[in-house]
C-alpha cells in the first residue's frame, strides 16, 4: 500500500536524535554529546544532519546530564523539542519518549539518529528516507559489513536474505556473534509501525532494556516489510564512545574539512597540520600555511596569507589581508591589512582596511582605522585609533588604574612617538604629535606637539675620569683624537646638549636640510631654558649623579647573580 508522493513530500515527519545515554566510557564530567569535534559538539552535528533533511519537527531525548544538555541543544536549535526519557532505559523507550513529546497525530516516516555519531550527513539521512520511500518499507535501516563487529547489533536475515531481526551483542549466541552485518542505529519507520510495535516491546533481554531493535522482528512478525540500507561510507556511521574515538572522528572530519576547503578554492600548504572548524569559510586563493588552526565561526576573505603557526577563533578577515603567526579571537581584520608576526590580538581587536598590526604587539577592545599603524612591541589595549595614525615602537596604551578601565582616542594620522605610555582616558586630535618617551597623562589637541621626556644632560670627560684605560675609554680617546684632526664639533670642550642642538640646527640650515631643521627645532622649543640650571651644575657633582645612577644598575645585577 505504497503511496506515492512528491519528492517535496521525502521530506520526514520527525527526526529524533537519541541523547540520553550516560556515556561512561568518556570518563568525562563533560556528557558525552557535549565534547567537541571541528568546532561544534556532536549532538550539533547531529542535529545539523537531521535539521538538513528540512523534518516538520525535530526532537532530542536527554536524560543524562539533563540540564546542561537541554540547554545546549536549545541553543544549537531553539526549535528543537526537548524530550525527557524516563526511568525505563534504552534506546525504544527513548523513541516512545520523543513521540509522546510530539504531536500524537503524525503520520509518514520518522527518522532515527543519534546524539554521538557525529560524522553523518543530511544527504546519507535523505538517502535513508529515499529509500524508504522507494521501497515502501515499514523499517529501513541502515547497516554496515565491519571486520570486527564485537559490540553492534547483528543483522539476521531469514532464507530469502530478508531482514528478519537484529540481536544485541550480549544476548546473541556463538552462531549469531559471527555475523559481520551490523545495525549503525540510524533507521527510518512509518510512525505508525514504530508507535505500535514500541507498545509491544518489553525489557525481557541480557540489559533488560526496552530495545529499539525489537521492532523490527515485530514489524516482520506483521507481515510488513524491513530494508537494510548499506552506507559504504564507514565514517559517517561511527559513534563516540570513549576519547580515542572522539579523537580519531575529530581527524576525520578535519580531513574532510580541509580537503572541502581546498575544493572550494583555498590553497592549503599542509593539510596535515591544519585544523579547520566546519564553520569556517576560507575564499579562493587564499593560502593557508602550515601549522595554523582556524577555529569557531572565522570567515577568511580571498587572496589572503594565513600562517603558518596561527590560531584565528571567530575571526573575521578581509580580502587580500596576511596574518602570519598570529593568535585572534574575535576580532577584525581589514582587507589588504596586515597582522604579525608574533601578533595576539584579542577581542574587541577592529583593523581598518590596509591597517598594520606588526611584531609583538597586543590588542584588545581597539578600533585601529584604515591605513593606520602599530608595528612593533606595542600594547594597544581600550583605544580607538584614527585612519593613518601611527603608533610608534614600545607604545602602550595604560588603560587599567587597578580599579576601572579608561578608553584611549587618538585622532586621524596623529603620530606617537616610540616608547610613550599613553594613560587612559586620554584623547589625542587628529594630526597631533606624541614626542618619543613621553608619558602622556593630559589631553593632546589637534596639530600639538606633546612631549614629557625629562632633558638629557652630557658630562664631558666622564669616561676618561671614571673609567681610565678601560676598552671605552680607548675608543673614545681615539674617536676624540680624530675629531680634532678633522675640526669637527664633537671636540673634548665642555658643551652643553642644547648648544650642540644649536649647532647642529645651523650645519642643517647651512645645508639647506630643513627637516633636519625643524627636529633640532623642536628640540630646542621642547626644552626651553637652553642652558639649564643642571648644567651649570660642578663637573664633580654632574659625575657623582651619573655614578649613583651607574652604581644602582651594578648593584642590581650584583643582587641577581
Ligand atoms: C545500539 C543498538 C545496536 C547498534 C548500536 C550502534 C539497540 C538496542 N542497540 O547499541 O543494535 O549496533 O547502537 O551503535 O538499540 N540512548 C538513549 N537512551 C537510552 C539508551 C541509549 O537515548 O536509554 C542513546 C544513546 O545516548 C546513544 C544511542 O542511544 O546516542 C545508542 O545507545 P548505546 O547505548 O550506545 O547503544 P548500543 O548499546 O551501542
Ligand atoms: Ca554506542
Amino acid at each position: 500500500m505504497k503511496e506515492l508522493r512528491p519528492v517535496s513530500d521525502l521530506r520526514p515527519t520527525a527526526v529524533i536524535v537519541l541523547a540520553a545515554g550516560e556515556g561512561t566510557r568518556m570518563k568525562s564530567t563533560t556528557p558525552k554529546v557535549l565534547h567537541t569535534i571541528g568546532g561544534r559538539s556532536l549532538v550539533a552535528h547531529a542535529i545539523r544532519a537531521a535539521r538538513g533533511t528540512s523534518p516538520h519537527h525535530l526532537a532530542v531525548v536527554v536524560r543524562h546530564e539533563r540540564d546542561r544538555v537541554a540547554e545546549h541543544v536549545s541553543q544549537v536549535d531553539p526549535d528543537a523539542v526537548v524530550a525527557d526519557q524516563d526511568d525505563v532505559k534504552g534506546t525504544g523507550r527513548a523513541v516512545e519518549c520523543a513521540l509522546e513529546a510530539l504531536p500524537a497525530d503524525l503520520s509518514g516516516t520518522v527518522v532515527v539518529t543519534y546524539g554521538d555519531v557525529p560524522l553523518l550527513t543530511s544527504e546519507t539521512l535523505e538517502g535513508l528516507v529515499a529509500a524508504h520511500h522507494a521501497s515502501g518499507s515499514a523499517v529501513t535501516v541502515i547497516t554496515a559489513t565491519l571486520d570486527d563487529p564485537t559490540g553492534y547489533g547483528r543483522v539476521l536475515r531469514d532464507e530469502t536474505g530478508a531482514v528478519a531481526a537484529i540481536v544485541e551483542q550480549k544476548d546473541a549466541d556463538e552462531e549469531q556473534r559471527a555475523i559481520r552485518e551490523v545495525n549503525s542505529g540510524l533507521y527510518a519507520f512509518d510512525v505508525a509501525v514504530l508507535r505500535e510495535a514500541l507498545a509491544e516491546v518489553g525489557t525481557d533481554n541480557a540489559q533488560g532494556e526496552k530495545y529499539l531493535t525489537d521492532v523490527i522482528a515485530i514489524a516482520r512478525g506483521r507481515g510488513l516489510a524491513v530494508r537494510a540500507h548499506l552506507v559504504a561510507d564507514l565514517w559517517q556511521t561511527e559513534g563516540v564512545n570513549d576519547k580515542v574515538q572522539l579523537a580519531r572522528l575529530g581527524a576525520e572530519l578535519n580531513r574532510r574539512t580541509v580537503e572541502q576547503a581546498m575544493r572550494d578554492g583555498a590553497i592549503v600548504i599542509d593539510p596535515a597540520t591544519t585544523w579547520i572548524d566546519a564553520d569556517v569559510t576560507i575564499g579562493p586563493d587564499t593560502v593557508v600555511r602550515p601549522n595554523t588552526q582556524i577555529h569557531g565561526a572565522t570567515t577568511i576573505g580571498r587572496d589572503c596569507v594565513i600562517g603558518p603557526d596561527t590560531t584565528l577563533t571567530d575571526v573575521e578577515v578581509g580580502d587580500g589581508a596576511s596574518v602570519v603567526r598570529t593568535q585572534a579571537e574575535l576580532a577584525e581584520i581589514g582587507p589588504g591589512a596586515t597582522v604579525g608576526p608574533f601578533s595576539y590580538l584579542r577581542p574587541g581587536t577592529r583593523l581598518g582596511a590596509k591597517g598594520k598590526i606588526g611584531g609583538f604587539v597586543e590588542t584588545k577592545n581597539a578600533v585601529i582605522g584604515d591605513g593606520a599603524k602599530v608595528p612593533h612591541l606595542t600594547y594597544c589595549g581600550d583605544a580607538t585609533i584614527g585612519e593613518g595614525a601611527n603608533i610608534g615602537a614600545g607604545t602602550i596604551f595604560a588603560n587599567y588604574d587597578g580599579v576601572t578601565k579608561g578608553h584611549t582616542n587618538v585622532g586621524a594620522h596623529s603620530f606617537v612617538g616610540s616608547n610613550s605610555v599613553v594613560v587612559a582616558p586620554r584623547h589625542i586630535g587628529d594630526g597631533a604629535y606624541v614626542a618619543a618617551g613621553s608619558a602622556v597623562v593630559s589631553d593632546v589637541a589637534p596639530g600639538q606637539l606633546a612631549v614629557t621626556r625629562a632633558q638629557q644632560r652630557n658630562i664631558d670627560g666622564w669616561v676618561a675620569r671614571r673609567r681610565a684605560g678601560t676598552k671605552t675609554d680607548e675608543a673614545a680617546q681615539a674617536a676624540l683624537a680624530g675629531d680634532a684632526q678633522t675640526g669637527d664639533a664633537r671636540t673634548g670642550d665642555a658643551r652643553t646638549g642644547a648648544q650642540a642642538d644649536a649647532r647642529a640646527r645651523a650645519r642643517a640650515e647651512a645645508r639647506g636640510d630643513a627637516e633636519a631643521a625643524a627636529e633640532a627645532e623642536a628640540a630646542l622649543a621642547s626644552e626651553p631654558g637652553a642652558v639649564s640650571p643642571n648644567d651649570r651644575l660642578s663637573r664633580h657633582a654632574g659625575d657623582s649623579a651619573a655614578d649613583s645612577a651607574i652604581d644602582s644598575t651594578t648593584e642590581t645585577k650584583d643582587a641577581q647573580r
